[in-house]
């Protein structure tokens, strides 16, 4: 049956026995479907008690995921309110065409990996009109997403909106054409990131567009961070194989809560490229904001406050044509 609706009328609540869920990966999950609509209604995932577990460092029960769609086509979420999930409250893995509407997520602002919508493997999926707020990221965008559409968010407080973590796994697929746009981040982590472990991958990010942002008291207001290595564990001394190109900053305003408002940390070995800043303008009172840029190649145009670091491309031919004079036994035969 292709047009399956799910309507929750009202508050649909989990156990606050944190055992009950201990052996499953998702209290409520659709797989495996063709044409799925989910209107309306509270899933309360009543995670408080694994919280304090996971917080007090004592070995926890796994948690579960509120609500997870896994391998499915056609399916709308609309109207529909995620609280207090042990986990991640909402997941979308391997989905095409997938629309989210006024779908809100609410958790405390500590609440371990509570991340609001997480979409992987997954391809043309909308997430318009929602409110999160939450101890991890908003929205986390892993490996294998592409033609991702997100469109008027808020967004804090919680981790921001992150593409990442990318690069766990040496072959895995990358993440393409991504917009988010007309969105609003209060007191997060960070605004819109793009993060890598710092280890070999093939993967990637590319077609990335941030647009008409903006920020409010965010401590990493634009970040990349290729070198993630939590707990210094399986990558110190190495550089992350992940390939960030064309990512597009556009008409991003308001004011960081540190001095670097744009933070572009790249892989020394594969150096992000055609970075765009456009119309950017992030304040930080006393001392003013800063940019900083390690790797970081790419373009700026319009007002940029604070002011762009990137390394200008359009010197890189001239630098490939001077190695070849070098190279070349005679001048102007290498001219
Ligand atoms: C989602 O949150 C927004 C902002 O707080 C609110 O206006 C809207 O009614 C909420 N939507 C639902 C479905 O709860
Ligand atoms: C999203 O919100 C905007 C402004 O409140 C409204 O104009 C638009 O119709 C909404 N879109 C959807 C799909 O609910
Ligand atoms: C990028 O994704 C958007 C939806 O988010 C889609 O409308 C657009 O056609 C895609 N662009 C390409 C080149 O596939
Ligand atoms: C940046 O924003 C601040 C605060 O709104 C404003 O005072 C300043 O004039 C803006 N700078 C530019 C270059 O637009």
């Amino acid at each position: 049956n292709n047009v399956i609706t799910v309507l929750i009328d009202g508050t649909l609540v989990a156990s606050s026995d944190i055992q009950v869920l201990a052996k499953t990966k998702s209290w409520i999950e659709f797989s495996h479907i063709d044409g799925l609509s989910i209107t309306g209604g509270i899933i309360d995932g009543q995670g408080t008690a694994l919280w304090n577990c996971k917080h007090s460092g004592k070995s926890c029960p796994t948690r579960a995921t509120s609500l997870r769609i896994n391998d499915a086509q056609n399916v709308n979420i609309n109207g529909l309110s995620s609280i207090n999930s042990q986990k991640f409250n909402i997941v979308v893995s391997g989905c095409q065409n997938v629309h989210m509407t006024r779908v809100n997520v609410s958790a405390a602002d500590d609440s371990p990996n509570t991340d609001g919508i997480h979409v992987e493997q997954s391809s043309d999926v909308t997430i318009l009109n929602s409110s999160i707020s939450n101890g991890d990221d908003c929205i986390s965008i892993s490996p294998g997403t592409s033609n991702l559409w997100v469109e008027s968010i808020t967004c804090g407080p919680g981790h921001g909106i992150s593409i990442g973590s990318l690069g766990i796994k040496a072959e895995e697929d990358g993440v393409h054409n991504v917009t988010v746009t007309l969105s609003t981040f209060t007191g997060t982590k960070n605004g819109v990131r793009i993060k890598s472990w710092g280890r070999p991958s093939r993967g990637f990010a590319t077609k990335v567009y941030f647009q008409h942002i903006i920020m409010d008291n965010v401590k990493n207001p634009i970040i990349i961070d290729q070198n993630y290595c939590p707990h210094e564990e399986d990558c110190p001394g190495q550089a992350s194989g992940v390939k960030v190109s064309e990512v597009t900053y556009e008409d991003i305003k308001g004011t960081s809560a540190t001095e670097i408002a744009i933070n572009f940390d790249c892989s020394p070995i594969n150096h992000c490229t055609g970075l765009s800043l456009k119309d950017i303008n992030l304040t930080y009172e006393n001392p003013i904001a800063k940019a900083s840029c390690k790797n970081a190649e790419g373009t700026t145009s319009g007002v940029v406050e604070p002011s762009g670091c990137l390394a200008d491309e359009s010197n890189f031919p001239l630098n490939v044509l001077v190695l070849k004079l070098k190279d070349s036994k005679n001048a102007l035969e290498g001219l």
